[in-house]
């Protein structure tokens, strides 16, 4: 089947199985390989993008279910190529080892700067639950994005 799918503000148009995952279309047809594949069940957040501006598991749904969506990858962050407040806390304080959870934790903490009123470690803590890291502690990703937000706030 042929789908169109707007990633990042941009249209990809391709010739697709119906069961391709969006997660899989978004690395193998847009190439865009900072949205990881880890478990494919929906237990470890790599996949993570945003739909229409909520938080979703890439992984968990078809791609031609994503029609008509605006999705938003890492990539999308960080327009120009400069990094949003969140990846660059996580990247100042040194949060993330290997990275195959940065898709995860930079989606998420993006949604909690721009949605949650009151951010503070325990809610940031509760938000990141979707979202598996394997290597580094949680605590630096989660002072992190509540380092971002209180920098933001400020300003
Ligand atoms: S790959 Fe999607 S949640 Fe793990
Ligand atoms: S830094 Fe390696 S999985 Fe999180």
């Amino acid at each position: 089947m042929k789908v169109k799918l707007n990633i990042n503000g941009k249209d990809y148009e391709s010739e697709i199985e119906p069961r391709m995952l969006l997660v899989d279309f978004i690395r193998d047809v847009a190439g865009l390989k900072g949205t990881h594949v880890g478990c494919e069940t929906g237990s470890c957040g790599a996949c993570m993008v945003l739909l229409d501006g909520m938080p979703a598991k890439s992984c968990l749904m078809l791609a031609a279910q994503a029609q008509g969506k605006k999705i938003v990858t890492i990539e999308g962050l960080s327009a120009g190529g400069k990094l949003n407040s969140v990846q660059r806390s996580l990247s100042e304080r040194k949060a993330l080892q290997c990275g195959f959870c940065a898709a995860g934790f930079s989606i998420m903490g993006t949604w909690i700067l721009e949605n949650e009123r009151e951010i503070d470690y325990e809610k940031v803590k509760t938000d990141l639950a979707g979202v598996v890291c394997r290597c580094s502690g949680y605590e630096r990703v989660i002072d992190s994005i509540v380092e971002a937000a209180k920098n933001e706030r400020k300003n």
